[in-house]
């Protein structure tokens, strides 16, 4: 049964909020902002796509709450993700005269989040931001925990600040104008949350993919709430990680790294850490003692929710690769540092891993599934 709305809590002493998991609460959005004194004026900073889609919602929600909104309006993808988008979008809040007591809206995916709530972060040396998600990893990941900013050339997310937004609104419904392709995805970072911490919410998604994939709304909201709230429980550890919070990037390193390497245009963001994620799987089975059985099943529900497992890259790309993974936030001294499980449920974070290991997984993702298990 669907519950009418899933609440978790992001505690953060005075820069605690809320993060808001059910259908219909692009409606809401207006009254939410209004119950937290948010001001009168916004600008809601979405991309062409979810423009079309998404616009004249939030405006009627906005404006019923006595809230006058602005609309810039960003290309949609990774590729716009860059510091050449952040300024003119600086110029447009400018021009539409946004002041401190003003706040931005973030709608749309984690593209959208990253870069609007970094202008959040940044203009007037930071004014407040609201996130309304609208794809799946969004929901899961990005409009959580204040992590914004944007790509340089050298490396994902180099640029950036923590910036927590005052609201979260995860409106399922707007999961259903979602590409396959992107709602599969997604289901990256879902996967993810049962690796890093949560062996149940594992075992779930490996009995209920079909629902989820159906993009059925009662166990939509229950996984999505689970995932908000363990990275809220893991936020709120450590904000600025400096430890705990690295778990999240379990399979980002060579994600990244990926994504750098082919322009931010080849793979979508989750496509890219479900190849790092295999990767990272058999680190952890090599390094740290992972079984076959919890690293084949992860390898299998990757498999099952459509996502690319498999890399084949030629001897130019897989020494940029390493030359990227050098840029990852995470690197000291120029040495990587991963993350790693003993168990599904279980990682450690902090690991050194010795470049050997990391070329023959490496070689291990060009073969194809078939092959290996000859
Ligand atoms: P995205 O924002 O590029 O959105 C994907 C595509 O879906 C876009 O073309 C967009 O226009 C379209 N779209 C969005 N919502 C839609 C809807 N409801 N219906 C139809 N189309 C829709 O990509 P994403 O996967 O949401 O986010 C990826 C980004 O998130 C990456 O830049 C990644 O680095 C970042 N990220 C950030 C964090 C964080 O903690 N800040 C965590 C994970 C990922
Ligand atoms: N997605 C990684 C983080 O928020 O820390």
């Amino acid at each position: 049964m669907l519950r009418p709305m899933r609440k978790v809590k992001v505690s953060l002493g005075d820069r605690s909020y809320s993060i808001l998991v059910g259908t219909n609460l692009l409606s809401r959005l207006g009254l939410e902002c209004r119950s937290r004194g948010l001001g009168n004026r916004c600008a809601v900073v979405t991309d062409k796509h979810v423009d079309g889609l998404y616009r004249k919602a939030a405006t009627h929600s906005l404006e019923s709450a006595g809230i006058e909104p602005s609309f810039i309006t960003i290309e949609p993808g990774e590729t716009a993700k860059n510091l050449k988008s952040v300024n003119a979008c600086y110029d447009q809040l400018a021009a539409q005269r946004l002041e401190r007591g003003s706040f931005i809206v973030a709608l749309g995916g984690g593209v959208v989040g990253d870069l609007a709530g970094f202008l959040a972060a940044t203009y007037l040396r930071g004014i407040n931001f609201v996130q309304v998600p609208t794809t799946l990893l969004a929901h899961v990941d990005s409009s959580v925990g204040g992590k914004v900013g944007v790509n340089l050339k050298a490396g994902k997310n180099l640029v950036g600040a923590f910036h927590q937004p005052s609201i979260v609104l995860c409106d399922l419904d707007t999961l259903d104008t979602l590409s396959e392709r992107e709602f599969r995805a997604g289901l990256a970072e879902v996967i993810k949350y049962g690796i890093i911490y949560d062996a149940a919410l594992f075992r779930q998604l490996e009995r209920g993919l079909d629902a989820l994939l159906k993009r059925e709304k009662a166990p939509l909201a229950k996984v999505v709430a689970r995932c908000c709230a363990i990275k809220a429980e893991v936020v709120a550890q450590d904000e600025k990680e400096g430890g705990l919070r690295a778990i999240l990037n379990f399979g980002h390193t060579i994600g990244h790294a990926l994504e750098a390497i082919s322009s931010y245009g080849k793979y979508l963001h989750g496509e890219a850490i479900s190849i790092g994620q295999i990767a990272a799987a058999r680190l952890s089975r090599r390094i740290q003692g992972l079984s076959q059985s919890d690293e084949t099943r992860i390898e299998n529900l990757f498999v099952r929710a459509g996502l690319p497992t498999r890399v084949v890259l030629g001897k130019r790309e897989r020494s940029k690769l390493t030359e990227a993974m050098r840029m990852d936030k995470k690197a000291r001294d120029g040495d990587v540092r991963f993350v790693l499980a003993d168990r599904i449920g279980r990682v450690h974070f902090g690991l050194n891993v010795p470049t050997e290991h990391i070329h023959s997984v490496l070689d291990s993702l060009s073969e194809s599934r078939h092959s290996r298990s000859r």
